[in-house]
């Protein structure tokens, strides 16, 4: 009999960034208990990393903005594989979420006239992302968090669960661990909210911090939950490429949004060679034309370094490998020969300070040298769009956790105003789910036993195998395998490699107890990271086409039929079994938005 402690809720929160505290916040304004169990500290959250800014149709600096726009952005954006149906509510309630978040006490930046301001960002035809300087997701969890703990939230810090328990079918709460005693903890729950966010610690180049190890995604698979589109992982096309200790840290797609341009070795805007035919009527086809966008704001034409995050990683991934990248293997960003130091500073303070303290550049005379990072999961835990409920009784996710919002590839911005939008509706629904269920569900003693030997296993055997080789060994084949350019003998040799980490970690020995000892810590999220990376790497080497996040180069173009399907997957103890299954039909009146494209355009 394994010693633990044991608390009861209605309804607990898995993951406290945006997603899980806006969950939260709606879950007990319903009445229902709810608690909050956070990975790290509260407040540190891979949300922050959303800098430049929350996008929704609020019509502040282009008043012709509205949601059929946003929502035609976001499906172009995603290459028409999301789920429309959440693309729609997202940016149908978007422009709410951010007025109740300033009603909240969140700060922003104002146009002259006092409104909320809005910035231009990649794919968003109109400037449209609610921002603070280059701090926004940090506004947003100050603004949650404080908004949290005055509802009298109950908070769990520094907690790591392992496994969902289930009562038959349905959730009946969680099993983790306290990271600094490593004790035991079971929480007893009617529901149970996912908003773990990411997953991008899979990848050696990435802009997450140490928790982004795809636990929910992991979780809701073992759990026995559908997921979706696994494949796709967005790589920021903007992550600083030096000093190497910093490699990997995001540089806000605000700096290219307020007048910073891409240039390669010879200082050509290389972008200009890569403008997609989906985008090129929308497009400056011309430096000319682009500056006087930028100056002028004369129409919604927009600049190619302002094409989706997809289109211009690939590009920035092709100048490099022609030999015509920077010195530290990026390219060059440069703002400052277009606007001045005050005007970089005022917007772009964290950046500044960023690459004077890392780097000993000062962005407002030198460009920055930057190149792709993993920086967010498309796929996810497949959910309803309505009730973000997933296909296991109890269970619902939310924010990146959660896959079909965002398709092939997400739009910078959409993030911040996907967890506000779907952690509100995930609090809702769950509290309404756990509200109509007179008791707890029930406890399975036996189920508690074995996630605790599973946790405690590391201890036992009797190898030599050391997690953080596995982890190392395991990032550079998912970068250099399962990364920005893919193939078919690559990802067979990827999906070797990771039966290979298995069997090793299987080996792994980790001295010492369980009080506070991150080397067991990163033994269990290795378990965790190798069942995402199967889950990736399969999804990858089913879908035959290129689409989005999503690049083979034995398949280089989007295919017909993969254009008309997600690829579901659902964890079995042989590993994940993957079927097709056709996108949901979209209505006629949201259709016709798309009438003026064709479709090899809406494929491309
Ligand atoms: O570039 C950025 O500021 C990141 C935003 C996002 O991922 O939405």
């Amino acid at each position: 009999m394994v010693d633990y402690e044991t608390h009861e809720y209605d309804v607990i929160v898995i993951g406290a960034g945006g997603a899980g505290l806006r969950a939260a916040v709606e879950s007990s304004a319903t009445g229902a208990k709810t608690a909050l169990i956070c990975k790290s500290l509260l407040g540190k959250a891979h949300t922050v990393m959303a800098e430049g800014g929350i996008a929704a149709a609020l019509g502040n600096v282009y008043e012709q903005d509205n949601w059929q726009v946003h929502f035609r952005d976001t499906m172009r954006g995603g290459k028409m594989l999301n789920n429309w149906r959440m693309a729609q509510i997202h940016a149908q309630e978007a422009p709410d979420r951010v007025r109740e978040l300033e009603a909240w006490g969140a700060l922003f930046d104002r146009t002259a006239d006092g409104r909320i301001l809005q910035r231009d960002f990649g794919g968003h035809r109109y400037a449209r992302l609610a921002h603070v300087g280059d701090r926004t997701g940090l506004e947003m969890i100050r603004t949650l968090q404080q908004h949290a703990v005055h509802r009298g939230i109950d908070v769990y810090q520094e907690c790591t669960i392992t496994r969902l328990l289930k009562d038959g079918d349905a959730i009946a709460g969680a099993f983790g661990y306290w990271r600094e005693t490593g004790r035991f903890v079971v929480y007893r729950a009617k529901a149970v909210i996912l908003a773990t966010g990411g997953l991008c610690k899979l990848f050696a180049i990435n802009s997450n911090s140490w928790e982004g190890t795809g636990d929910g995604h992991a979780l809701a698979a073992w759990a026995g939950a559908d997921m979706i589109d696994m494949e796709f992982v967005q790589f920021h096309p903007t992550g600083m490429v030096w000093p190497l200790s910093v490699r990997g840290i995001l540089v806000t797609e605000g700096v290219r949004g307020d007048g910073g341009t891409l240039r390669n070795r010879d200082q050509e805007q290389f972008m200009f060679n890569y403008i997609p035919p989906m985008f090129a009527a929308e497009t400056a086809d011309t430096i000319e034309e682009a500056d006087r966008w930028y100056t002028d704001k004369v129409n919604a034409r927009r600049t190619p370094n302002l094409l989706p995050r997809d289109e211009v990683a690939r590009a920035i991934n092709s100048e490099v490998k022609a030999g015509r990248g920077s010195p530290h293997g990026g390219v060059f960003l440069d703002i400052a020969s277009r606007r001045d130091a005050d005007y970089i500073q005022r917007r772009l303070p964290s950046m500044y300070h960023q690459f004077k303290q890392l780097a000993d550049v000062d962005i407002t005379k030198d460009a920055m040298e930057v190149g792709p990072t993993a920086h967010y999961a498309m796929g996810g835990v497949r959910v309803d769009a309505e009730t973000t409920a997933t296909t296991v009784p109890g269970l619902f996710a939310a924010g990146e956790v959660a896959g079909g919002m965002h398709g092939s590839n997400r739009l910078g911005g959409n993030s911040l105003s996907d967890l506000l939008v779907f952690g509100r509706r995930a609090g809702l629904y769950a509290a309404e789910y756990a509200n109509a269920m007179p008791n707890l569900p029930g406890l399975n003693g036996t189920d508690v036993d074995t996630a605790a030997e599973e946790a405690t296993a590391p201890f036992d055997n009797t190898g030599r195998e050391n997690p953080y080789s596995i982890h190392h060994d395991m990032q550079d084949s998912m970068q250099e395998l399962v990364g920005i350019i893919r193939k078919e003998d690559e990802l067979g040799e990827a999906r070797e490699r990771l039966q290979s980490f298995r069997e090793r970690s299987r080996h792994l020995r980790v001295d010492g107890n369980r009080q506070f000892n991150p080397g067991w810590h990163l033994s269990l999220d290795l378990r965790t990271m190798l069942t995402v990376a199967d889950l990736i790497t399969q999804g990858a080497t089913l879908r035959k086409e290129s689409r989005g996040g999503h690049t083979r180069d034995d398949y280089p173009g989007p295919d017909t039929h993969f254009g008309t399907v997600n690829i579901v997957q659902r964890w079995t103890p042989d590993g994940a079994v993957a079927r097709e299954e056709p996108l949901p039909q979209m209505p006629h009146e949201l259709a016709a938005l798309f009438e003026g494209d064709s479709h090899a355009d809406s494929a491309s």
